[in-house]
C-alpha cells in the first residue's frame, strides 16, 4: 500500500474502533514453549481457532517479537496453548507481567511436559500441542499457524477471560497491567511503522 493511501485515524474514530474491541470478552491463553532446558511462556489474547475440520485442527497466534517466548517458538517451531480457570490470576501475574528474558517463569511451579515436549502448566484447564506450519512477520508480531497435534481437557471449570481479569485484579495489579500495556503499545507502534516503511520501500 502506498503512503498516501494510509488513513490517519481521528481521535473519534480511534475511540469508536476501541469500543468494537470491548464488545466481546476474549479468553486468556497461556502459551508455552521450550528449547533444550530453556522454557518459557506468556499470556495471550491473540489466539484463534483457525480450522473447523475435526481431523485437521489448527490455531493462529500472534506473538510480539520482543518477548522471550517469541524466541523460544521461533527456535522450537512448536508451542502449547492452555486455557486457565477463572480464578487463576496468579498465572497471569507470573506469565503476563514479567519477562522470561530475566527469570525462569516455571521456577517453583508444578509443571510437566506435553507429549510433544512443550511445558505443561498442571493448573490449566486444558492444553493443546501445536507445531508451526506457517509464520508471517507483521512487524511488531509474528503470526503463527499451528497444526494441533494433541490436546485434552484436564479440569472442567469456567475459563479466565479479560473481563474477569479486569474485574478481579487488585488496584496495584491493574495499574501494573495498564503500565505494561502502554509500554508494549509504544514498542509495537514503532515496529509496525518501521515494518510498513520497509514494506513500502520494497
Ligand atoms: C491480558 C494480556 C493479554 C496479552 N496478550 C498478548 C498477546 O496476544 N500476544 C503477545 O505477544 N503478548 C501478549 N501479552 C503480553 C505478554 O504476556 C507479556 O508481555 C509477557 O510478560 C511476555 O513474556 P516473555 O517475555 O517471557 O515472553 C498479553 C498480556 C496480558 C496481561
Amino acid at each position: 500500500m502506498q503512503p498516501e493511501q494510509r488513513t490517519n485515524l481521528s481521535p473519534e474514530t480511534r475511540d469508536a474502533i476501541g469500543e468494537v474491541f470491548h464488545l466481546y470478552d476474549p479468553p486468556l491463553w497461556l502459551v508455552t514453549a521450550r528449547v533444550g532446558n530453556r522454557r518459557g511462556g506468556l499470556i495471550a489474547t491473540a489466539v484463534t481457532r483457525a480450522s473447523i475440520v475435526a481431523e485437521l485442527p489448527r490455531m493462529l497466534i500472534a506473538i510480539a517479537k520482543h518477548h522471550c517466548t517469541w524466541q523460544l517458538i521461533e527456535s522450537a517451531g512448536r508451542f502449547a496453548l492452555h486455557l486457565l480457570p477463572s480464578d487463576d490470576l496468579e498465572t497471569v501475574w507470573r506469565f503476563g507481567l514479567a519477562s522470561g528474558h530475566r527469570r525462569d517463569k516455571f521456577a517453583g511451579l508444578v509443571w510437566s511436559e506435553t507429549p510433544d515436549g512443550n511445558p505443561m502448566h498442571e493448573g490449566a484447564l486444558s492444553w493443546l500441542d501445536c507445531r508451526v506450519e506457517q509464520r508471517m512477520d507483521i512487524g511488531d508480531r509474528a503470526v503463527y499457524l499451528g497444526e494441533v497435534v494433541g490436546g485434552a481437557v484436564s479440569h472442567r471449570a469456567p475459563v479466565l477471560t479479560v473481563g474477569i481479569l479486569l474485574r478481579d485484579s487488585p488496584p496495584e495489579r491493574k495499574a501494573e497491567l495498564k503500565r505494561l500495556y502502554a509500554q508494549d503499545q509504544a514498542i509495537d507502534a514503532a515496529a509496525i511503522r518501521a515494518w510498513r516503511g520497509a514494506d513500502q520501500a520494497s
